[in-house]
């Protein structure tokens, strides 16, 4: 990997710096490979994040980033589809009911058991697994029509590994659609020299290991997440080291429909919250 994202301080220049975020108790979690910490907090998150999703209550998902993403991904009828990082399948579902075939996987055990649960009350053919992204060698090379990834691959510690992955799952001629947030504007709270958050163009240099806090009122549990801020060169490198040729790109803003029915989107009507990318793996040159 070309970063490291240390635990406890950010290097720059190859100096300490102040650059700090929420130093955890991490005596437990020491002894857990990252993969089992970072699967851990999803897991303690899952209840929450099912009801926060499932009623409706994400509206930056149903109001903005999924009818940009959608539109990228387009048709899926007949297509092999894996949905990386799926958390409790709600996206895989949707691609399931537009008749695509469909595999989700994440490295939450629990996610997946709501996801299963939920595919025994309404069958849609989804195969749920506990996956690591960054190591997917269960799934054949060549195999899908199409990867997405929505909102995750901040999420995932070994970004340009889970990258690699989904290039060598893909069918020649596939794509890899992604959404993150957007990586000039997420907001990232510091914890020194003084807590306050910050717009991540403040520091867009500095790549960082940093801890979100979700406490929003439309929470039924507030919870905690680590997520990584990456530059979008590192993303691109990421798809250009593994042959993967960016197509098309989109920062959603939100229709006036979608104001009218979310007001609280009003916050990304000047500043993009997110940004969409679809890119190809380009056919067998044999
Ligand atoms: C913000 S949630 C989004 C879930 C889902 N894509 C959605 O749109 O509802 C991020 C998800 O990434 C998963 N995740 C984090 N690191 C991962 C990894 N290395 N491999 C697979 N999943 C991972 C978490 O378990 C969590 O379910």
């Amino acid at each position: 990997m070309a970063f490291g994202f240390p635990v406890k301080r950010v290097t720059f220049n190859g100096k300490w710096n102040r650059l700090s975020w929420r130093r955890r108790e991490r005596s437990e979690e020491s002894s857990l490979s990252d993969g089992a910490y970072l699967g851990r907090e999803w897991n303690d998150a899952t209840e929450s994040w099912v009801d926060f999703v499932r009623s409706g209550k994400d509206y930056y998902r149903d109001g903005l980033n999924n009818p940009a993403a959608f539109e990228f991904i387009g048709d899926v009828a007949g297509l092999a589809v894996l949905d990386l990082a799926c958390g409790e399948g709600y996206n895989a579902r949707i691609l399931a009911r537009k008749s695509a075939k469909v595999t989700g996987i994440d490295l939450s055990e629990k996610m997946i058991e709501f996801a299963k649960q939920e595919e025994e009350k309404d069958k849609l053919g989804i195969r749920f697994e506990v996956m690591n992204a960054a190591d997917m060698h269960r799934l054949s090379n060549n195999h899908f029509d199409l990867v997405t990834c929505f909102m995750s691959l901040q999420d995932v510690r070994d970004f340009e590994k889970a990258i690699a992955e989904a290039a060598r799952v893909l069918k020649y001629g596939g794509r890899f659609v992604f959404s993150i947030p957007h990586p000039c504007t997420e907001m990232i709270r510091l914890h020194e020299p003084e807590e306050r958050k910050i717009r991540a163009i403040e520091k867009y240099f500095r790549r960082m290991e940093y801890t979100i806090e979700w406490n929003m009122e439309r929470l039924t549990k507030p919870f905690r997440t680590t997520s990584f801020h990456r530059t979008l060169t590192d993303y691109f490198n990421a798809l250009h080291k593994n042959k993967l040729v960016v197509t098309r790109l989109a920062e959603p803003r939100p229709t006036l429909e979608a104001l009218q029915r979310y007001p609280g989107l009003r916050d990304v009507l000047e500043i993009p919250q997110s940004i969409i990318i679809e890119s190809m793996k380009p056919e067998d040159p044999q």
